[in-house]
């Protein structure tokens, strides 16, 4: 089946507190969003690239895309009309497969990207890497006194990529903005219309870079990464 990657690379980075959007910052030399496409590239060198970037952008450079078949699509006010504008900018057949993946995680590692795509294959209802809770949740008061504990065998982490057929999530990520529900990730649009994506489990170092100290630990996971296999 054709492959399409949606890439979401439009959000400000508020949590960084950067003088760029996070995607920009140096990451053992290179802008971290360069990491996060080879990596992808690595894995499916001739999937079609749809990149959300904010329209206002100045740092992005078009030679850092290693994809030769891509496309620069406008980001929305959310990640999730980002993903929806790349969504209608694609010219995709219904059953045609689309990964979505956080340009802010650029230590995903070609193992667990092909495992979800193999995972999204057998799927009907799509798949996600995801990673088992490994602490001890606790449901707090709004003051922050500790309630109780959740039974923590059922809880997962949601990482990306996220993959789905083409109508799928199109469908499902409609459906959530028109009831004007806010999800953070394509599976929570597809759980909503009754579907269950199936939980891939991945590698637990797959970091979402968010806040300040993060930069510092996505460097050491990919040079530990680089030092015990070529990727
Ligand atoms: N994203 C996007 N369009 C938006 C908001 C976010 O494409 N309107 C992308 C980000 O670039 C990132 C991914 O969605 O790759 C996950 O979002 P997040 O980690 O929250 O990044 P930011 O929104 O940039 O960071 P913050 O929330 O701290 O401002
Ligand atoms: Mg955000």
């Amino acid at each position: 089946d054709p492959l399409w990657l949606v890439v979401p690379a439009a959000g400000q980075g508020r949590r960084m507190e950067a003088d760029r959007p996070k995607q920009y910052l140096t990451l053992l030399g290179r802008p971290l969003l360069v990491h996060t496409l080879e990596r992808l590239y690595s894995a499916f060198p001739d999937a079609r690239l749809m990149l959300c970037l904010d329209d206002d952008d100045h740092w992005f450079a078009e030679e850092w895309v290693p994809f030769a078949d891509w496309q620069r699509v406008t980001g929305g006010e959310e990640r999730m009309d980002s993903v929806l504008n790349a969504l209608a900018a694609i010219d995709a057949g219904d059953d045609d497969l689309v990964l979505v993946h956080d340009v802010a995680r650029p230590c995903v590692t070609r193992e667990d990207l092909l495992a979800l795509h193999q995972a999204v294959q057998r799927h009907a209802a799509g798949a996600l890497l995801a990673m088992p809770v490994a602490d001890t949740m606790k449901r707090a008061s709004p003051s922050g006194a500790s309630l109780c504990s959740e039974p923590r065998d059922a809880l997962w982490h949601a990482l990306t990529p996220q993959g789905f057929r083409y109508r799928q999530l199109h469908r499902a990520l409609v459906e959530a903005r028109n009831r004007h529900t806010l999800v953070t990730d394509e599976a929570s649009a597809v759980e909503a219309l009754g579907d269950a994506p199936q939980l891939v489990s991945g590698r637990r170092d797959n970091l979402k870079v968010t806040h300040p100290d993060d930069l510092a630990l996505a460097a050491a996971i990919l040079t530990s990464q680089r030092a015990t296999t070529e990727r």
